[in-house]
């Protein structure tokens, strides 16, 4: 079979840019730290495997698929799921950053996850892990979490192993058991001592990030919540662009350092799903014209769970039904009469046309926020330019702003002003 070069293709097959001599420096500039993609040429979790686009695509949604069952199954009172079967995924989470653990200092390739709360690392001894793991014996400051601490009522699901604490939790298509425990973590510059995390024993299933994963919800065993006194629950990030070479971007901690001009829109709290993001997507304008959506498949709903995220871990950007198949119909009028292809869950691709002028621009409305979409952040074009695709699809009852649409913003996450910044910043 003809493997077709796609800019995205970039993902897995890395001998092209090895050339480029990427910047792959991680260190941390004050409170700002590096984030690379999970399949950058700087990252060691990249494919080996060269995928053709098509495969690369189908890939990404697969992970896609098993973190939206994730999502929704984030329901307050429980953090147990049955783990639906299926293809075997490798990896959901899309960013990484370096975190360093214990006294010396132990270094992880995290995932960065603002769905998740309370961090999982892989320590030494687990059944299940990668190679790369956490080992607790050799950190001076490391120490485990009793039955009695508060940290293991604030977990669901925990129980007693003798006086430790034990939690079984899911993580995409993955069962996690996991010991709370306490040591230094360092992201940035400031060590923060005494972080309570999951140390992980046990992981089943193929969707778990090798080195860990970094929870930068809104719970309390959250990164946000834990350094609350010294970052004010205030963070940000841009993510780089698939395409660039270096795929760097950074994730900058703290209220100092962030845009004095940005717009912002107000976040929401779910009481159903209170560790994610919501904000309140009121309309989506496709070229000129405001989509004609029914109210409810945007309504933010308390009972439910409905409404949108912002989230750091799906790929591309899922509307509930009603709401997509308005968009892609306003999309499709506006592209004119191309022929129509598909590619897995992506039902508006064109093969063989010129993708010019006519793209309509894509924007999402937010209170206080336009966010239009440049091409490149909702078409993904093969670079043979054979074949392009509108980066979205249908989901049953949760709309999420993905990373896709995301990359190249500064996206900042101000919690105690319960609010939501977004400005374009070039950052591959
Ligand atoms: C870790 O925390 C301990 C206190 O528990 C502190 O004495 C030590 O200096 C810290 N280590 C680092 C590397 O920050
Ligand atoms: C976690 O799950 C395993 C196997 O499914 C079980 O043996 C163990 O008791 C569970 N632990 C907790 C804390 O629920
Ligand atoms: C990324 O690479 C480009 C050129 O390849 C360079 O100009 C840019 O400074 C790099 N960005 C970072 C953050 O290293
Ligand atoms: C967004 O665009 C709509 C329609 O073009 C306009 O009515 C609205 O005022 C704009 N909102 C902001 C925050 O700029």
């Amino acid at each position: 079979m003809e493997a077709l070069h796609l800019t995205i293709l970039f993902l897995f097959s890395l001998t092209m840019v090895h050339s480029l001599a990427p910047n792959c420096d991680l260190t941390s500039h004050g409170p700002t730290l590096r984030v690379y993609h999970v399949s950058s040429p700087c990252s060691p979790f990249r494919s080996k495997v060269s995928l053709s686009w098509e495969e690369s695509v189908l890939q990404m949604q697969a992970d896609d698929k098993t973190r939206l069952v994730y999502l929704t199954s984030l329901v307050a009172g429980r953090s147990f799921v049955p783990v639906t079967s299926g293809r075997q995924v490798i990896q959901s989470p899309t960013y990484i950053v370096k975190a360093k653990i214990g006294t010396p200092a132990q270094s992880l390739l995290m995932a960065l996850d603002t769905s998740t709360d309370m961090a999982l690392v892989p320590c030494a001894g687990c059944v299940g892990c990668s190679s790369v793991t956490y080992d607790s014996a050799k950190s001076a400051s490391f120490s485990s979490l009793s039955c009695g601490a508060d940290q293991c009522k604030q977990v669901q699901s925990s129980s007693c192993l003798g006086t430790t604490c034990s939690v079984n939790t899911t993580y995409g298509g993955s069962i996690v058991t996991a010991n709370l425990a306490r040591d230094n973590v360092t992201l940035a510059t400031d060590p923060i001592t005494g972080y309570s995390f999951g140390c992980i024993q046990k992981v089943t299933g193929g969707s778990f990030p090798a080195q860990g994963v970094l929870g930068l919800g809104r719970g309390p065993l959250s990164y946000a919540s834990q350094t609350k006194s010294l970052y004010a629950s205030t963070f940000s990030y841009c993510l780089p662009s698939f395409k660039s070479p270096n795929f760097s971007g950074t994730l900058r901690l703290g209220p100092v350092g962030q845009p004095n001009i940005i717009n912002y829109t107000p976040l929401l709290v779910n009481p159903k799903r209170p560790s994610l993001y919501y904000v309140n997507l009121i309309g989506i304008q496709v070229g000129s014209t405001i989509v004609n959506i029914p109210p409810s498949a945007l309504a933010f709903n308390p009972n439910t769970g409905g409404g949108t995220i912002v989230d750091s871990g799906t790929v591309f950007t899922r509307l509930v039904t009603e709401a997509y198949t308005a968009v892609r119909n306003e999309f499709r009028k506006r592209m004119g009469p191309a022929t129509l292809s598909s590619l897995g869950g992506f039902d508006t691709c064109y093969a063989d046309v010129a993708i010019g002028k006519q793209v309509p621009s894509i924007t999402f409305m937010f209170p206080g926020i336009n966010m239009t979409l440049p091409q490149d952040n909702f078409l993904i074009h093969s670079s043979a330019g054979s074949t392009t695709c509108l980066a979205m699809s249908a989901a049953p009852a949760l709309n999420v702003i993905a990373n896709m649409q995301q990359q190249n913003h500064r996206v900042v996450f101000d919690v105690p002003n319960s609010r939501l910044g977004i400005s374009r910043e070039a950052c591959s």
